[in-house]
């Protein structure tokens, strides 16, 4: 029997984010405990300090004294938001509610990737936007006078709804917004931690008559289940691991993994579940898991583990069969085209894959015997851990052209990968 280890991963992400963004828009002084200090999440965090927030950062907890909406002011420089995509989709929405000018830019990665699905509505709000052509940043953001919108999305995608939703607290107008399949849903329950009304349907959210934010309270932020995911899928192909991986954010937006996990045939337990300011969290074991079955993605399964694919690729190089992986053409536009970056590694290491414009397919083996390779990590965050947890996990010769990236959402994920590999 394996001795179990346990392990408190990086946390969530999109909620110390999010935490982060409304607490310095709420009346009262909110205390957020585990927040993620990483590239990502800091670069929000300087941000609303740049916009005047009152803010106190210590190691274990942070403390944002809000003073209600329209409290921020116009930074006196240009905005770096590095490579966080979140950063500035969501920000563009709260700098446009607040009426101030900013202008936001990124990194490389960050400054190709698309923000015509933010200007666009957000433009139909009432906030003036200027960028570069075919709507890449820097964006110049000046808001205005918000009106209401009743916005049917193309993509699931819970940057834009966001964003609509954070500009959309500062009209007293009618704010729907609706979506294909559902994405994550974290804005729209932190609002109500806040005291704001809103709606939640199935595939929409629509904001009620009280859009003020009331703080005065403390959040715990869970660890992040695409943080977890390397380490499960780590347990899964290891030789006598058990892992239980504690405090796990396992909203059902975010934990469609697990899905994957009950059709690969992947040993794991859910234990201690409970749900905190609208979220529901608790501890994942995974062991060593044989016979693994491959399996099909597509449809509303992906926004539930969109950021998780890489990773989950990984499982279906050991899996006894073809597994399909559909509907994700979105993937291209993230920190890098993950589509590309994934089919690109896979077929060095000597695995057979096929590229789709909206997925690819993996043929895994159980046996395969994988060629040791350089991965070209595109300088994104979740390539590089993949393939280093794959390292780990099944001892094979990988060097890597990079592996600074994953700063950007999990700065301890080597000594983390280390403690369970050993
Ligand atoms: C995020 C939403 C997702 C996800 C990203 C974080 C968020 O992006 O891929 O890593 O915190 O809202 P999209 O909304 O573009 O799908």
């Amino acid at each position: 029997m394996a001795k179990v280890k346990y392990l408190r991963v990086a946390s969530d992400k999109s909620i110390t984010h999010r935490t982060i963004m409304l607490s310095s828009i709420a009346k009262g002084s909110v205390k957020i405990n585990y927040p993620l200090y990483s590239g990502d999440t800091v670069k929000t965090l300087k941000a609303i300090e740049s916009m005047g927030a009152d803010v106190e950062s210590q190691s274990g907890f942070l403390i944002v004294d809000g003073k209600g909406k329209k409290s921020l002011k116009e930074p006196n420089d240009v905005i770096d938001l590095g490579n966080s995509g979140t950063s500035m989709r969501l920000l563009s929405g709260l700098i446009g509610g607040e009426g101030i000018f900013v202008v936001l830019t990124g990194d490389n990665s960050l400054n190709r990737r698309p923000m015509m699905r933010i200007i666009e509505p957000l433009s139909r709000m009432g906030i003036s936007f200027l960028y570069r052509f075919g709507g890449y940043a820097p964006l110049a953001i000046k808001g205005g006078d918000i009106k209401g919108i009743s916005y049917e999305g193309k993509i699931a995608s819970a940057q834009v709804k966001s964003a609509i939703l954070l500009a959309g607290l500062y009209t007293t107008d009618d704010v729907l917004v609706s979506e294909p399949a559902k994405s994550r849903d974290h804005t729209e329950n932190m609002l109500r931690a806040f005291g704001v009304d809103v709606e939640i349907g199935d595939k929409s959210v629509k904001l009620g008559n009280n859009r003020d934010l009331i703080g005065d309270f403390e959040i715990n932020v869970p660890a992040d289940i695409s943080s977890a995911a390397y380490f499960m899928v780590h347990a899964a192909l290891s030789k006598d691991k058990s892992v239980i991986l504690r405090d796990v954010l396992l909203n059902a937006t975010r934990s469609g993994i697990l899905d994957v996990f009950d059709m690969a045939n992947v040993k794991y337990e859910i234990l201690n579940e409970r749900i905190e300011n609208y979220e529901r969290i608790g501890d994942v074991e995974v062991v060593s898991s044989y016979g693994l079955r491959p399996f099909e993605i597509n449809g509303s399964l992906v926004p539930r583990l969109i950021d998780e694919i890489p990773i989950i690729s990984i499982l279906a190089i050991f899996c006894d069969g073809i597994s399909k992986i559909r509907d994700v053409y979105d993937l291209r536009k993230k920190e890098s085209d993950r589509i590309k970056s994934i089919c690109y590694n896979l077929t060095r290491l000597g695995v057979k894959v096929v590229e789709y414009e909206d997925g690819f397919d993996i043929y895994g083996n159980p046996n395969i015997k994988i060629n040791p390779a350089l991965i070209d990590t595109h300088k994104d965050h979740r390539i590089a851990m993949s393939f280093l947890t794959l390292q780990a996990a099944k001892d094979v010769n990988l060097s890597f052209s990079e592996t600074h990236s994953i700063l950007t959402s999990y700065p301890n994920f080597m000594d983390h990968l280390n403690y369970l590999s050993t």
